[in-house]
């Protein structure tokens, strides 16, 4: 498992992930990024919402 800075957790292997709904969802990539921004139209797993976030950070645009 690796964690990134303002990204997902890198999970290796295939993962059964349970999300705060109970529902669980399978991923049978070698490796599966599990977003930890909520932004992901993915959730549990990342869609690279994140970077919309970092961009507008660098710009000095706004908090979210
Ligand atoms: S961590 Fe990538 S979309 Fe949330």
């Amino acid at each position: 498992m690796e964690i990134t800075g303002e990204g997902p957790v890198l999970v290796n292997g295939p993962v059964d992930v349970t999300g705060p709904d109970g529902e669980v969802v399978r991923s049978e990539r070698s490796v599966t990024a599990l977003c930890t921004c909520r932004r992901s139209r993915r959730f549990p797993f990342c869609d690279t919402s994140h970077r919309d976030r970092e961009r507008r950070a660098h710009r000095g645009g706004g908090s979210r």
